[in-house]
């Protein structure tokens, strides 16, 4: 029986799954906890389970001595030093494919609110602006037969792709799979998607130069990690009209605070990190996160690792 330090309650019965094998304490509250109280907690353990708010640097691995495994409830790891882990021998889990399907709905659903301006147009129903039927009001961009630049190409790229291709949407995409160069992209698409892992080459690839190269009624959507772009560059690009709108899942800094200038950003649609968050996906997440915890304490093969680049 290892201790294991599980960082939030998580949906379905993945904790009872750990308890079962394991001595478990979950850290109950809403919000994460502080890295002081993180390291004092995962001092002693020798499992981690851990969302993506919690970093877990290469101080925090080395005040555990006795940590053999991490788990992430998330696909991306960028939350981890992966190399502190490796140097350890410590395997990390993640969740991939199980929030494939969820995470792209949510990209489709990003750009479909975006191109017709769905969130404004609630907005302004419920204020009583809806007068009467105008011919010119409220007027969004089609979707159908447009240009999708996807930047990533994995398994949420791809299965984006596969949404578009209903909307008989003429598909590019960049990465490290191939494709075209990012500009030619930028340059010729009428929607851009991002799908790429946040690693320190992608950190900042939307910045000014690359917002000032998107057509002017481009939208852009962000459904990967807030750093990939530059958020002081797209408050400017949505204010000074460089872009038509973005729509995103995630920002630079997150949670941001409630008077972030993006906020007063035109043309925005913002969700709170939620790409993941139906039901049947999260409680995948916490089975593969918990199947992934108790194969590297039991020292077998993760069913899913992330591997240092
Ligand atoms: C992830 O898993 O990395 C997402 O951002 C949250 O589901």
């Amino acid at each position: 029986m290892a201790r294991c330090f599980v960082t939030r309650e998580l949906p379905g019965d993945a904790i009872e799954r750990l308890r079962a094998a394991h001595e478990v304490e979950v850290w109950g509250k809403r919000l994460p906890p502080s890295p002081d109280e993180l390291r004092v907690h995962t001092r002693a353990a020798e499992g981690l389970l851990c969302l993506l708010t919690d970093r877990v640097d290469r101080e925090l691995i080395h005040a555990a001595p006795d940590l053999r495994a991490i788990s992430n409830y998330a696909v991306g790891s960028d939350n981890i030093d992966l190399h502190a882990a490796a140097e350890r021998g410590i395997p990390v889990g993640i969740t991939p494919d199980v929030l494939t399907e969820a995470t792209a709905d949510m990209a489709f659903a990003l750009l479909l609110a975006a191109a017709r301006r769905l969130v404004e147009a609630d907005a302004d129903a419920r204020r009583g602006e809806w007068k009467t039927w105008e011919p010119a009001r409220l007027l969004g961009q089609d979707v159908h037969g447009r240009r999708l630049g996807i930047v990533g190409y994995g398994r949420i790229g791809r299965a984006v792709a596969r949404r578009a291709s209903g909307f008989d949407m003429e598909i590019l995409h960049s990465g490290r799979s191939g494709g075209v160069a990012l500009e030619t992209l930028l340059e010729s698409c009428d929607f851009v998607s991002l799908h790429c892992p946040l690693t320190p080459a992608t950190r900042g690839l939307i910045g000014e130069a690359q917002l000032r190269r998107m057509r002017p009624r481009a939208v852009l959507v962000n459904t990967a990690r807030g750093p990939i772009v530059d958020t002081d560059a797209l408050v400017r690009a949505l204010s000074e009209g460089w872009i038509g709108a973005a729509a995103v899942d995630v920002i630079d800094p997150e949670p941001p605070p409630a008077d972030h200038p993006l906020f007063d950003a035109p043309n925005l649609t913002v969700v709170p990190h939620i790409a993941s968050a139906t039901h049947a996906a999260r409680e995948r997440m916490a089975n593969l996160a918990a199947d992934n915890l108790l194969a590297g304490l039991a020292g077998r093969p993760l069913p899913a690792v992330a591997t240092a680049d």
